[in-house]
């Protein structure tokens, strides 16, 4: 019996240590919590190997025999074993929760001078700003390394859950509330936000980048962002425009060349400028024939500057009016 246990043991073990399951840590948050994982892991491996081999053993040691037609023996309970099998999980699952309490409470101390980033989510794109800064919200969470930060989540409309998984750290994003999360990223690099919760047909897409700079990188980052929502104009509109619609939109002005939404040369040709406007602050008021509400996000509105929005439509407005 002890040995196929043990072989039942040994295999889920390999199985589960020598197999990178987990993303690279990116966090100094992530350390603690990949320790609990662990060690529920090794406890359930080892019940895992007892009930296994206890299960195989009685199969073969206690199977009738093909004449045998006797009732088995009348077997009214074993007390000693009620009481084991009953305190020893109660035993490890108050363990485990202690342990995890710990954890969460050590990693969610928020020291002082935390910098504070305003999480929004909704169908389906997130938006990031930064409590304190003037400059408009941002589409990627930029953040510097080694410096606590705090999140402070809420949604506009439906569910959401912010996600990094190189993080660990996930949390639900809820309309009407505001929910946090503190994080400390120790690696640099460029990681995916995923959203976890179901929200709509768009769920899958809704995803953001999240980059971890060193300080005086992240403080450049800053500066040109602010520097750059107070400057306008067509030429720095056109810039925008290259930088986050060319992909999704056809426009020949800017060489770019995207299928996804509406051919700009096309769409906007004896439209004014407060059409334009509207089209890029609520694109879901005016679908255009052929396309489907909520795949271009609604949060460019927050994202731009008054000043790099004004730029922005007067770039779209001269761009397609020529020759029309
Ligand atoms: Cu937002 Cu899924």
């Amino acid at each position: 019996m002890l040995a196929i246990g043990v072989v039942c043991g040994a295999i889920t073990a390999a199985i589960a240590v020598f197999i990178p399951w987990l993303p690279e840590e990116g966090a100094k948050e992530a350390g603690p919590i990949d320790d609990v994982y662990w060690v529920v892991t090794i406890i359930s491996i080892v019940i895992f190997a007892l009930v296994a081999g206890v299960s195989i053993y009685s199969v073969f040691k206690f199977r009738a025999a093909p004449d045998d037609e006797e009732d088995g023996a009348p077997i009214h309970g074993n007390t000693r074993l009620e009481i084991a099998w009953t305190a020893v999980p109660t035993a490890l699952v108050t363990a485990i929760a202690v342990y995890s309490g710990i954890v969460l409470t050590k990693n969610e101390r928020v020291p002082e001078g935390t910098r504070i980033v305003n999480i929004t989510a909704q169908q389906f794109a997130w938006s990031f700003s930064y409590a304190g800064e003037k400059m408009p919200a941002s589409g990627e969470l930029v953040l510097p390394v080694d410096q606590p930060v705090r999140l402070v989540m809420t949604s506009k409309d439906v569910i959401h859950s912010f996600w990094v998984p190189q993080w660990r750290l996930k949390q639900d994003v809820v309309p009407g509330i505001e929910t946090k999360l503190l994080i400390t990223p120790d690696r640099l690099g460029t990681y995916d936000v995923v959203c976890t919760e179901l929200c709509g047909l768009g769920h899958s897409t809704m995803r953001a980048q999240a980059r971890v700079l060193t300080s005086s990188a992240f403080q450049a980052w800053m500066r040109a962002r602010q520097q750059g929502a107070s400057t306008g104009g067509a030429s720095q509109g056109k810039a925008l425009f290259t930088a986050n619609c060319g992909s999704c939109h056809t426009l020949s002005d800017a060489g770019s060349t995207g299928q996804v939404g509406p051919n700009l040369d096309e769409a906007l040709p004896g439209k004014d400028t407060a059409f334009i406007r509207e089209s890029i602050v609520d694109p879901n008021k005016v679908i255009a024939g052929g396309y489907q509400p909520n795949v271009m996000p609604q949060n460019f509105g927050e994202m731009f500057s008054e000043a790099q929005l004004n730029g922005l439509v007067d770039y779209l407005a001269s761009a397609t009016s020529k020759g029309s």
